[in-house]
């Protein structure tokens, strides 16, 4: 299937069957990434021939446990899905993006639920920016957090030291222990993810700057699970030369070329 015909993937749960819960992959895609600095929105600057987030899609579309997805784009956005990048079965592309990350994963959620996802699905949230994630990153998340009552997200114990600064002077060190930071996925229940959004939209989602906080504000308590450095967010220009450097020792030389990654 191609992102640009306008069909969607049902997801409506098969008539007759138990209501097992399902996995559901949400990739929010409607950031400028204007600290990049690159001539179009980053997450469309290729790499290896392909958009950067087409790596993202086909390291989420190898999770076998992932029943679908949707990548949030914003209303505007007229980048055309290349033909040489493999589009993943069972993924939408919804041009249903908004002014912050929180507005894009809230009313990407509201489509995935109009697409037949149920409140009790978990949604994994992943940053269409990470596309070094690999399908073990996303499994170890699964496994840890299936049999958990909130869910939780990938994430790093802080590895450096931390400084407070005032005026351009470190003004103190705050002390790391304890200190994680958040990467995604990060994966909730549908229904409670919704919930806990819905209820920052009267401040405009002020402080909400990815689903744990969401869940904190509602009162949980997220699990935080180990990560890998390498599932580190490309923000800037340099950060594409790292992306390249790790994607070319992951790879043989015949399955990567100028033309895309081949199956
Ligand atoms: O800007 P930053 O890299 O922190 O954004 C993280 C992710 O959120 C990116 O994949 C970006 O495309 C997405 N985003 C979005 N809608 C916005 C801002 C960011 O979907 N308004």
């Amino acid at each position: 299937m191609n992102p640009n015909t306008p069909k969607s993937p049902s997801f409506d749960a098969p008539q007759g069957s138990s209501a097992a819960t399902r996995f559901f992959a949400l990739v929010p895609c409607a950031g400028s990434g204007a600290r990049a600095e690159t001539a179009q929105p980053k997450q469309y600057q290729l790499v290896f021939g392909v958009p950067m987030v087409a790596h993202t899609l086909r390291a989420l579309s190898a999770v076998e446990r992932l029943a679908g997805g949707i990548l949030v784009v914003a209303p505007d956005d007229t980048f055309e899905w290349p033909a040489n990048a493999e589009w993943p079965d069972h993924w939408s592309r919804q041009a249903c993006g908004g002014a912050t990350r929180a507005h894009s994963v809230y009313n990407g959620l509201l489509a995935l639920r109009a697409q037949g996802a149920g409140d009790t699905d978990w949604v994994l949230v992943h940053d269409a920016a990470r596309c070094l994630i690999t399908p073990e990153m996303v499994n170890a998340l699964i496994d840890a957090c299936e049999g958990d009552a909130v869910g939780g997200l990938l994430a790093l114990p802080l590895p450096d030291t931390l400084k407070l600064e005032s005026h351009g002077r470190v003004e103190s060190t705050v002390a790391r222990e304890g200190k994680w930071l958040a990467q995604t996925p990060q994966m909730f229940r549908l229904g409670a993810l919704l919930k806990a959004l819905q209820s920052q939209i009267a401040s405009d989602f002020q402080g909400v700057t990815d689903e744990a906080s969401a869940m904190e504000m509602a009162g949980h308590h997220p699990l935080l699970v180990k990560g890998n450095a390498m599932n580190f967010k490309v923000t800037y220009r340099q950060d594409f030369e790292l992306v390249e450097a790790v994607l070319k020792s992951r790879h043989t030389g015949d399955d990567l070329n100028t033309q895309g990654i081949k199956k």
